[in-house]
Parts: structure tokens; sequence; C-alpha cells
């Protein structure tokens, strides 16, 4: 079970580093925990989870090695510090900033290459969802991806992130069942997953975890989901 907290555009260093001092105290032995700074805070967090399980990852990566790409930064450059993985094709990044199924396929496939782990995130709007396009769109999304022993996919309808809709442990079994029938890779869920919801979620079949974002940004709160982690 994988449990990975997304921050967002929250937690600058310093307060990435007392996060990390704080969760290096917890007990989680039994599920995998990754956490995803800000570009700024990745330094420090790698630093002070060194030599404990927690992975650091990024939240976006490029797919050359450099160039003149202002304001991106490659997998080499993340490698360089340390850092474990990246989230690719988030659905704000598809949303406000034009990232695309080809962008997201070149993004993760130069990551995959260069050696970093990649949390590649799938998911429909609501108006696809009430259109009865979930599949469809689910299908187009996953169609750019090739399964890797160093990808997983996170299933995060639109709808539910941020919003505190969280869909229901039956449509996210059934989303993440129909996923698993076009890669071999494990889904994890995300949308307003919160400490009351990650248990009933966690225990479907076909959920291999949870991305996390507004809950990942309290100790409390993220500790208690991955504590449902261990438990499920
Ligand atoms: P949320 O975000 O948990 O705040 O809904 C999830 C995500 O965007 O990864």
């Amino acid at each position: 079970m994988l449990i990975a907290g997304n921050w967002k555009m929250y937690k600058g260093p310093a307060e990435t580093a007392e996060f990390c001092l704080g969760l290096r105290e917890q007990e989680l032995e039994g599920v995998d925990v990754v956490v995803c700074p800000a570009f700024v805070s990745l330094a420090v967090a790698v630093q002070l989870l060194a030599g404990t399980e927690i992975a650091v990852a990024a939240q976006n990566v490029h797919w050359e090695q450099e160039g003149a790409y202002t304001g991106e930064v490659s997998a080499e450059m993340l490698q360089e510090l340390g850092v474990y993985g990246a989230i690719v094709g988030h659905s704000e990044r598809r949303q406000h900033f034009g990232e695309t199924d080809e962008t997201v396929a070149r993004r993760t496939e130069a990551a995959l290459e260069a050696g970093l782990f990649v949390i590649a995130c799938v998911g429909e709007t609501g108006e696809e969802r009430e259109r009865e396009e979930t599949e469809e769109v689910l299908r187009r999304q996953v169609s750019v991806l090739e399964g890797d022993d160093n990808l997983v996919l996170a299933y995060e309808p639109v709808w539910a992130i941020g919003t505190g809709k969280t869909a229901t442990p039956d449509m996210a079994q059934a989303a993440h069942a129909f996923i698993k029938t076009l890669i071999d890779v494990p889904v994890l869920y995300g949308g307003s997953v919160k400490p009351d919801s990650a248990s009933e979620l966690l225990s479907q079949p076909d959920v291999a975890g949870a991305l996390v974002g507004g809950a990942s940004l309290e100790l409390e709160s993220f500790s208690a989901i991955c504590r449902a982690a261990i438990r499920s």
C-alpha cells in the first residue's frame, strides 16, 4: 500500500522541514510513504528524510535533460538532488497549464527512462462523468502510457479533487478495475481522501493506495491516513 502526499503550492522550505521532522517520529512500518513538496522544498525534504523509508517526489518533471525550457526541471536535476520520483499529469496541470495526454506521455517516459518512480494521474471531469464518458476518457488518458515497474497510476476524478466530494468506494473500485484492464500497474485513488474515508477506499481490491492533497498538509491527518493504509 502506497500513500503519497501531494502538497501542491503549499509549504516552503521552513514548513517542509517542520513537517518532515514530525513525520520521522511517526510509526509508519507497513506502508510506503511518499511526500511531494514544491520544487524549492525538495532539497530540505530529501535531507531531513534521509535514512528513513519515506521517499520524496516532485510534482512535475520535464522530458528533456536540459535546454531552453524556462520554468521546467529535468529528471536528471531531480536525481542529483536525491529525489526518488515525480507526479506527472496531475489534473491541475492539465486544467491550468496546458498539459495534454501527449506531454504527460513524454514526461512519464523520460522520467522512467532516467530511473525515477512516476505517479501518473488520470481521471474524468464532473461533466464527463455526467455524460457517461468516464471509461472513454480513462481509455484515452491511459492509452499513451506503458506499464513499467516504476510506474503507478493515480485515478483522480477531477470533480472529487479539493471539493470534499469523494468518489464512493464502489465508484473508485469500478474505475480502478477498468484501468487495470488497460494497464497492469498499481492504481492509487485520489480526490478528497480524508482519515474518515481512507479505510473504506483503501480496502477496495483494486485500490493500491492513495494520492492525498489537502489532508496531506497536516501531520495528524496525513499520518492517520497512513495508519489506515497499514490496517487495510
Ligand atoms: P485532495 O487532492 O485530496 O485535496 O482532493 C488530491 C490531489 O489533487 O492529488
